[in-house]
């Protein structure tokens, strides 16, 4: 067996085994990458009922805010885990909650109930009582929570903060 051949073999060996670890590596680092990507499509969106307050302490007629912690909050978040929404009696057991983040860009908006309307401080939006536009930038009506009443307790049912449109 002469010499170039034996070379040729080991640099046929040294490429193949060079190829199957860079694979291998591109394998290890893109398996964590592709899980990233795709996790938000498979996995449920968690939706949590949270205690907002006692049938007592709102009034009808009234829109109150209500604080309660995220649906998906982690341990770590600290304050982040609490988000609210504006809560309003509309009849002995009749309410509506609004998701306290304006559909523009996510700010907090704010009632103002002498004129009726929810306000964003960040871009002038504006939102009649029933929570869809009157003005400005937002794109699209106020977010709703579903509500239910469980034992004299108001409950809002919580999804992850519905901030949905930041690419405006
Ligand atoms: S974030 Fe509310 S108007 Fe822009």
């Amino acid at each position: 067996m002469n010499e170039d051949t034996t070379d040729e073999k080991r640099r046929g060996f040294l490429v193949k085994l060079s190829l199957g670890l860079a694979g291998l590596a591109a394998a290890v680092a893109g398996v964590p990458v592709l899980a990233a990507l795709f996790a938000p499509l498979i996995e449920k969106t968690p939706q949590v009922w949270r205690n907002v307050g006692l049938l007592d302490d709102f009034q009808i007629g009234t829109t109150k805010l209500v604080t309660f912690e995220n649906a998906n909050a982690e341990a770590w978040a600290g304050v982040t885990t609490h988000t609210a929404a504006w809560l309003r009696r509309d009849a002995d057991h009749k309410f509506t909650a609004f998701s306290a983040n304006c559909t523009h860009l996510g700010c907090p908006v704010r009632w103002e109930a002498g004129a009726q309307l929810f306000m964003c401080p960040c871009h002038g939006g504006v939102y009649y009582k029933d929570g869809s536009v009157a003005a400005g930038p937002p794109p699209k009506s106020l977010v709703q929570y579903p509500v239910r009443i469980q034992k004299n307790q108001v409950q809002v049912q919580t999804s992850p903060v519905p901030i949905t449109n930041i690419s405006a």
